[in-house]
């Protein structure tokens, strides 16, 4: 074949395979504009879209995740529905963010212990320290949940909204509160606004700060409040979310997690009419490291009581007034000489809340009077 035949021969060749290039390329360019048409298509499995936060909802059981027998008694088991069917069973969840779900716990709060609290510290930081998630939610019951929200709040690092949300109805029960509370929920979690504002807890359209939410209802959907401040915010599925104040972006003191549970023994000794030394003997015999005082009025007792929590600290026991009153602070020096003791007031803190942060405090080495009590003034 002569080299002028050739020539034309390869001219159409080249002239097939560039029109080849062509054809695939454009194939390629329409897959991919519809793909993306696709996927940003509004309603269209918007749960996918690339642009919604992510957030991780942890559940540890709790009424929020329980089950009644039967409608006609108010009888349920609490921990019986997993964290993916709660997820799965709130419409609109999907629009609000990008969900994955983990179960860490199957347990009524009333059992909550070390084992799940350190569970949760490990898979939020986690989750948070490789970019997993925006935003993180945990579905718990709500007899422990103020503890379990201030015990994350004193030792997760970063900023990202945590939120911890339960219910006071079983999910099976006429007009169940926790779908909507988890939906409340997810709305925090999701929103960058509530950035540094440490861990929250959000029930009944509030959103409440961790350090002074409390439990003040046993049995009514508004239990939860904060007595000496009141809520941070508000949050509904119409309005969405009102913060109350700017997040202070006070770096709060957070403490680091021992290398394993449990944490220090910390008893809470509750006072009342007619007390005696007992309670605090048996709290040193059982190899107590800090007791509470639920003290009566601004964190008192009877002197035999006293006398005994005195010898507790002199044996190197860290000791805390609080107070069994709802509201109000614990004052240094007023009917009791903390100084001369070497006591702690607890501040604001409730008595459950002042146990879980001496806990801490003395987990991570702070032992000295004045530095405790430091440890327990808010930093507002
Ligand atoms: N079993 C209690 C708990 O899990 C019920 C209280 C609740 O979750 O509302 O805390």
């Amino acid at each position: 074949m002569s080299k002028d035949s050739v020539r034309p021969a390869r001219r159409r060749q080249s002239r097939i395979s560039m029109r080849a290039i062509a054809v695939i390329t454009l194939a390629l360019c329409s897959f991919v504009i519809n793909a993306a048409a696709h996927a940003a298509e509004p309603g269209k499995d918007a749960g996918a879209a690339t642009n919604l936060p992510r957030v991780l909802v942890l559940a540890t059981g709790g009424t929020i995740a329980g089950q009644a027998e039967s409608r006609a008694t108010g009888a349920y088991k609490s921990g019986q529905i997993t964290g993916e069917q709660l997820v799965q069973s709130v419409p609109g969840l999907d629009k609000l963010a990008k969900l994955s779900a983990e179960q860490i716990s199957s347990i009524g709060s009333q059992d909550m212990n070390d084992k799940v609290w350190f569970a949760l510290a490990h898979r939020i930081q986690q989750a948070f320290d490789n970019n997993e998630a925006d935003g993180v939610v945990v579905t718990h019951g709500t007899d422990t949940l103020e503890e379990t929200t201030f015990f994350l709040d004193n030792v997760l690092k970063g900023d990202k909204p945590v939120v911890i949300v339960g219910s006071m109805r079983p999910a099976t029960a006429v007009s169940a509160d926790g779908p909507g509370n988890l939906y409340e929920a997810v709305q925090v979690a999701a929103d960058p606004r509530s950035r540094g504002r440490g861990v929250m807890a959000v029930l009944n359209d509030k959103i409440e700060g961790a350090r002074l939410v409390t439990k003040t209802n046993t049995t009514s959907i508004e239990t939860f409040n904060s007595p000496n401040g009141g809520p941070i915010g508000y949050v509904d599925t119409a309005g969405g979310i009102r913060f109350m104040a700017q997040a202070s972006g006070l770096k709060r003191a957070t403490y680091d997690l021992p290398a394993n549970e449990p944490l220090p023994r910390v008893e809470i000794v509750y006072s009342h009419a007619n007390m005696d030394a007992v309670p605090i003997e048996d709290a040193i015999s059982h190899g107590a490291k800090g007791i509470v005082l639920a003290g009566v009025g601004d964190g008192n007792t009877s002197k035999q009581a006293l006398d005994a929590l005195e010898q507790a600290a002199k044996k190197g026991i860290i000791v805390v007034r609080s107070t069994r009153v709802r509201s109000g602070f614990v004052t240094r020096n007023v009917e009791v000489d903390d100084d001369r003791y070497g006591f702690v007031v607890s501040e604001d803190l409730s008595p459950q809340k002042a146990r879980v942060l001496t806990q801490l405090l003395i987990a991570n080495g702070v032992t000295a009077p004045a530095k405790l009590q430091q440890a327990f003034t808010a930093t507002w």
